[in-house]
């Protein structure tokens, strides 16, 4: 289960989102927003972050205008690895390397079309299992000095 997030600067990004992973038969929930109206990111940044922490989605996608503000609230969030990407490079490094468990993006920066092969991407790249990523990630979590 994919859980989506965006707010009225991710609203048009994300209705593309939604159609591309229904012609690939995965599966989503909806955490919002539902219109254009002008809303808070923060509020679905963490509905997001949420079922990703409860378990009930393995990952998330958020949008908002720049992917910024939607990225930092999530990454609040301990347990939270959420990836602003904007090329497919990144969007695979971050699941070899940071084994990022949500995708954040620009709906004002990146188009429909590189948008969904981030996605993909994103979505098909399993983390890497290496020694030195999983000590790292460790790290993120554990606030380690050495
Ligand atoms: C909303 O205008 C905009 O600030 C928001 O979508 C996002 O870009 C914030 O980081």
């Amino acid at each position: 289960m994919i859980g989506l997030g965006c707010d009225h600067g991710g609203y048009e990004l994300m209705q593309e989102v939604k159609k591309h992973l229904e012609e690939r038969g995965l599966e989503y929930e909806d955490f919002g927003c539902y219109s254009r109206e002008s809303t808070d990111y923060p509020i679905y940044a963490r509905r997001v972050g949420k079922a990703i922490l409860d378990g009930r989605c393995e990952k998330g996608i958020l949008i908002c205008g720049t992917g910024i503000g939607i990225s930092i609230t999530a990454n609040k969030m301990p347990g939270i690895r959420a990836a602003l990407c904007t090329d497919c490079f990144m969007a695979e490094a971050t699941r070899q390397h940071n084994d990022a468990n949500i995708l954040a993006m620009g709906g004002r920066v990146v188009g429909p079309g590189l948008a969904l092969k981030i996605v993909d991407t994103f979505l098909d790249t399993p983390f890497s299992n290496d020694e030195r990523h999983k000590r790292r990630i460790y790290k993120i979590e554990h606030q380690e000095e050495e």
